[in-house]
């Protein structure tokens, strides 16, 4: 099953699964010299955690990560970072009725396609689940972005057909959802509660900006740094849409409302007098901050009966226990802000190899 790995130069490798005995990654590439203790990716996998509020899957995991190489004494050694999380409460059997049914949404029926057999236990490599190994990797490349004064941070915008109006920043990891606007929070809530006695779920969009990002990050043609940010956006289970800065919207629009005007230069950075662009152009970064937004799907397993078919095609009922998300996004904002930290800090490691003068 190759397409494990992320990245060129600082490349992650993500293993295991939901139910198994644990899941992990490899980090190559990663620099020397950085101080990082188990405290700062713990952080993130808190943030990251089942059972966090009740807009999320009650599986109870720790998820405590131990640092198994490439740090020594805190500092990393510029060898491989290999990190373990375990899996402490997986209920294999939730998942025995359907053992031979494919659930309606899941990567059951295209696994068992391509492979000829699947772990049936919580979605097996397909679950959500791996992405543990991608935010404590991302948290490491956060550590490094930090550094460079750049900051990326994720939001809920959208919950169903309810909107946030305003954004701030402050609020998004004080409340369950992480809105950036307090007065959605109830009507939001109740959304999400409404739905999941009905026995079913929602979606919703989530937006991610990252500050600080400095101009010529990403390469033509085929790593042009919105296309690696697609890839690392749309890697993420149940992502069904992505969009940079103005997005979709530039479709009813005319090109003198779309385009970003320069108006000057301020300490060596052009001034644009808007963003519509999302700090992108021809693939490579203009020094504006990176706005993005991609749209969550309503979580696959809902526990109103279905109808599916098994391997040999036929018809059955199936009700899908066990612990689920009723909305995906809360739990998706520090995945997309780890992915995003893994695209800047892997493209601004390639930049030292841009031109002979960083070289030599
Ligand atoms: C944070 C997060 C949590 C998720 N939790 C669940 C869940 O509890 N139940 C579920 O059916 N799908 C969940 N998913 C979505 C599935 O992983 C995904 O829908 C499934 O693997 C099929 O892939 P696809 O939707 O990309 O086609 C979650 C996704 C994310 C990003």
């Amino acid at each position: 099953m190759p397409g494990n790995s992320f990245g060129n130069i600082f490349k992650i490798t993500t293993w295991g699964e939901s139910h198994g005995k644990a899941l992990g990654v490899i980090v190559d590439g990663c620099p020397a010299g950085l101080k990082i203790s188990e405290k700062d990716i713990q952080l993130e996998l808190d943030r990251r955690r089942p059972g966090q509020s009740k807009y999320t899957t009650q599986r109870k995991e720790a998820d405590k990560v131990e640092i198994l190489s490439g740090i020594f004494n805190g500092t990393t050694t510029g060898t491989p970072i290999s990190m373990l999380i375990p899996n402490a409460d997986a209920i294999s059997k939730s998942y025995e009725n359907f053992k031979d049914i494919y659930r309606p949404g899941h990567a059951d029926l295209s696994y068992d396609e391509k492979y000829g057999i699947r772990d049936h236990r919580g979605g097996g490599r397909s679950s959500n689940r791996e992405t543990v190994g991608r935010v404590a990797a991302g948290a490491i490349a956060k550590k490094i972005l930090k550094t460079m004064k750049i900051k990326t941070f994720g939001f809920v915008s959208q919950i169903g057909n309810l909107k946030c109006e305003k954004i701030d920043a402050n609020y998004i990891e004080k409340n369950p959802l992480r809105i950036p606007d307090k007065s959605k929070l109830k009507e939001m809530g109740d959304l999400i509660d409404s739905v999941r006695k009905q026995g079913d779920s929602i979606g919703g969009i989530i937006e991610v900006r990252s500050v600080g990002v400095p101009a010529g990050l990403g390469s033509p043609v085929f790593e042009k740094f919105d296309a690696r940010l697609a890839s690392a956006i749309m890697g993420i289970g149940g992502v069904r849409g992505f969009e940079i800065g103005l997005g979709f919207s530039v479709a009813s629009m005319k090109g003198s409302q779309v385009n970003d005007i320069m108006v000057g230069k301020s300490k060596g950075k052009v001034k644009f007098d808007t963003n519509n662009a999302g700090g992108i152009l021809g693939g490579i970064t203009n020094g504006n901050d990176i706005i993005l937004r991609f749209a969550l799907k309503p979580t696959s397993s809902i526990s109103q009966i279905q109808k599916s078919i098994n391997s040999k095609g036929k018809v059955k009922n199936l009700q899908v226990k066990g612990r689920h998300d009723p909305c995906l996004c809360p739990r998706a904002v520090p995945i997309a802000e780890a992915m995003v930290n893994l695209v800047l800090l892997d493209c601004i490691l390639e930049n030292k190899l841009s031109t002979l003068k960083k070289i030599v």
